[in-house]
C-alpha cells in the first residue's frame, strides 16, 4: 500500500481531506481548456487521484487516460469515470507512456514526489508522449515559498531541496522543490512556456510541443 493509498482509505472512512482532496479544478485549467483548440482531444493525467480532472475533461468530450500508484485512487476513479476508462495502477517514474499519443498531458501536485533526476527524466518522457502541438499542464512546488513557510524545516533533506517528511500523513514520501530557473531548464524542450504561481507556492507550467 502506498502512502497516498492510506490517505485515500482514511478519507473514505471519514478522515480529513488531506491536500488536494479538498480542492476543486484549478481555474487556470478551466481557462486553458476553454481557450485551446485541441485537435485530438486525448488527455493523460499523471497521478490522477480521484479522477476529478479527467472527469472535467470527459464532460468536455475528451478521451481520457491516467495512472496513479494508489490502488484506492484507481478504484475511485474507475467508479467515477466508468470501468472502460484507460486507468492504470503504475509508478509514474517507471511507466512507459505511449509516444506521440496525447494532445494534453496534465499532472497536478504529483510530479514532485521523487528525487529531481527522476522528475527530469519523466518530463523528457512526457515531451515524447505528446503529439506535435500538444500541451502540458503541470504543477511543481516552489523552493523559496517552501523555505519561507518553514513547512519542511524539521524533515529530512535527502538531496538538495528534496525533503522526506518525518511525521504526518505523507511521512516518508519525498517532496522536491524547485526554483524558477530550474523550472525553465527542466521544461526547456517545450515552446511558449507560461508560468504562474498560486497562493500555496505551486508553479503551474503550461507549454507546447
Ligand atoms: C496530492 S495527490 C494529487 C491527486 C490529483 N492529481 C489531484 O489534483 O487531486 C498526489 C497523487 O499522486 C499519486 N502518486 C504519488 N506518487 C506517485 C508515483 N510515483 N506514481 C504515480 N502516482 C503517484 C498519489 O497516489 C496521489 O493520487
Amino acid at each position: 500500500m502506498t502512502i497516498w493509498d492510506q490517505i485515500y482509505k482514511n478519507h473514505q472512512k471519514g478522515g480529513s481531506a488531506w491536500a488536494t482532496l479538498s480542492e476543486g479544478i484549478d481555474p487556470r485549467f478551466i481557462d486553458l481548456i476553454g481557450k485551446t483548440n485541441f485537435k485530438l482531444k486525448s488527455a493523460f493525467d499523471i497521478g490522477c487521484g480521484t479522477g476529478k480532472y479527467l472527469g472535467y475533461l470527459q464532460s468536455k468530450n475528451f478521451r481520457v487516460a491516467g495512472i496513479d500508484s494508489s490502488e484506492t485512487a484507481i478504484e475511485i476513479s474507475k467508479k467515477f469515470l466508468g470501468d472502460s476508462t484507460d486507468l492504470v495502477l503504475a509508478d509514474m517514474y517507471d511507466f512507459k507512456i505511449p509516444k506521440n499519443k496525447y494532445d494534453l498531458i496534465l499532472s497536478v501536485s504529483t510530479l514532485h514526489h521523487g528525487k529531481k533526476e527522476r522528475i527530469n527524466k519523466l518530463v523528457k518522457r512526457i515531451y515524447d508522449s505528446l503529439a506535435t502541438g500538444g500541451i502540458i499542464f503541470i504543477t511543481l512546488p516552489d523552493i523559496k515559498f517552501n523555505n519561507k513557510s518553514n513547512a519542511f524545516k524539521d524533515d529530512k533533506e535527502i538531496a538538495p531541496d528534496t525533503y522526506l517528511p518525518l511525521y504526518g500523513p505523507e511521512k516518508g514520501l519525498p517532496h522536491s522543490f524547485f526554483s524558477r530557473q530550474e523550472i525553465d531548464s527542466i521544461f526547456s524542450d517545450f515552446k511558449g512556456i507560461e508560468l504562474s504561481i498560486d497562493k500555496i507556492g505551486r508553479w503551474f507550467v503550461v507549454g507546447t510541443k
